[in-house]
């Protein structure tokens, strides 16, 4: 049995972790960016990943940086692209891969929002293209959300979701092309709450973290809003939604307080303040405190990981159906 050949295109923050997850998995990964100086670090990048998470380091051996785009896929399995969130780029890239990897390989891009449709309109086989949405850091975070477009094959989601659950992700479809897919909209949609609870002036940026830090974000990954809504009844959610939904915001644009940060260059962490002022220790709390959590989430992960149910799947390239 051979494992299927894996390229990842941009060798970014999520591109070396994407990688990496792969690497991890057996997989032969090749990686491809423009910019060379990622490249050269690509390997060191991923072996600090795994020696802080104390893991073995040989699976950055499997991962092979490559510059040229049309070498990088050729005899690929699978392409996923983690290049930047600009959609001309992403569709050019998509014509070249296109045209070079081979015609059964299944090509996926990592974008956050961007709909799949809009990235794959111009290829000639739309059949094997899908979007998996990974999360920041890949190795840490679970989730990957498999994309279907209206031209995608069912066949290329399913073998997509049994590779991804192979490594241990947790791998969901998302059935519809929308913007932000689902976790994505979700988590705006509280960060478009957030911003306006400030701009209202019912609290200030740090007074609204730790009111969902210290509530609901306590408990929401072991109780999220659908199964808390039937906890505490349907009938409770109705009552509190005729009460609050009509207060709660609804605009379709950006928030004015939102855009009059990004103008005054208040950017958050890398101009030192965004909705609250931040020194560098306080940032590097914020990361660190971040980290530790997720790596607590990783051990526990693993050490259920044998009671998981095992899938029927053994790494093998898509066969597309006759
Ligand atoms: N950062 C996140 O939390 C996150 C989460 C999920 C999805 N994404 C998405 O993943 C993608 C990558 O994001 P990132 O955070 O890794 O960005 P990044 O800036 O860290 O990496 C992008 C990489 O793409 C490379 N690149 C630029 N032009 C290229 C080209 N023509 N061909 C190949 N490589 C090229 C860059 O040199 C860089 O190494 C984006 O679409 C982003 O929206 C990001």
């Amino acid at each position: 049995m051979t494992l299927a050949k894996i390229t990842v295109i941009g060798a970014g923050l999520m591109g070396h972790g994407i990688a990496q997850v792969f690497a991890q998995g057996g997989h032969d990964v090749r990686v491809q960016d423009t910019y060379q100086p990622n490249l050269d670090s690509l390997r060191d990048r991923i072996r600090g990943n795994l020696r802080d998470l104390g893991e073995d380091v040989g699976a950055a051996d499997r991962v092979h940086p490559v510059a040229d785009l049309r070498e990088a896929v050729s005899g690929a399995d699978y392409v996923v692209e983690a290049a930047l969130e600009d959609l001309p780029l992403k569709q050019k890239i998509f014509a070249v891969i296109e045209a070079h990897a081979p015609a059964n390989a299944i090509l996926a891009s990592n974008t956050s929002v961007i709909p799949i449709t809009r990235i794959m309109e111009g290829l000639k086989d739309r059949s094997r293209a899908l979007g998996t949405h990974w999360w920041n850091p890949p190795f840490l975070v679970p989730l990957v959300e498999v994309i279907q477009t209206e031209w995608t094959d069912a066949s290329a989601i399913d073998w997509t979701m049994a590779l991804h659950r192979r490594l241990g992700k947790v791998a969901v479809h998302v059935k519809k092309d929308v913007p932000g897919f689902i976790g994505n909209r979700l988590q705006h949609a509280l960060w478009r709450e957030a911003i306006s609870i400030v701009e209202r002036g019912i609290a200030d940026a740090e007074t609204v973290d730790t009111v969902i830090k210290a509530s609901f974000g306590r408990r929401i990954a072991v109780l999220a809003p659908l199964e808390n809504a039937d906890l505490v009844g349907t009938d409770l959610t109705l009552a509190i939604h005729q009460t609050v939904l009509p207060d709660i915001e609804n605009s379709t644009a950006p928030s004015p307080l939102l855009e009059q940060l990004v103008a005054a260059g208040k950017l958050g962490f890398k101009s030192g303040e965004g909705f609250r002022a931040w020194t560098l220790d306080q940032q590097a709390a914020v990361r660190s405190g971040m980290v530790a959590h997720l790596r607590e989430g990783r051990r526990r992960d693993l050490d259920n990981a044998p009671a998981q149910k095992k899938e029927d799947f053994d790494g093998s390239a898509w066969q597309r159906p006759d």
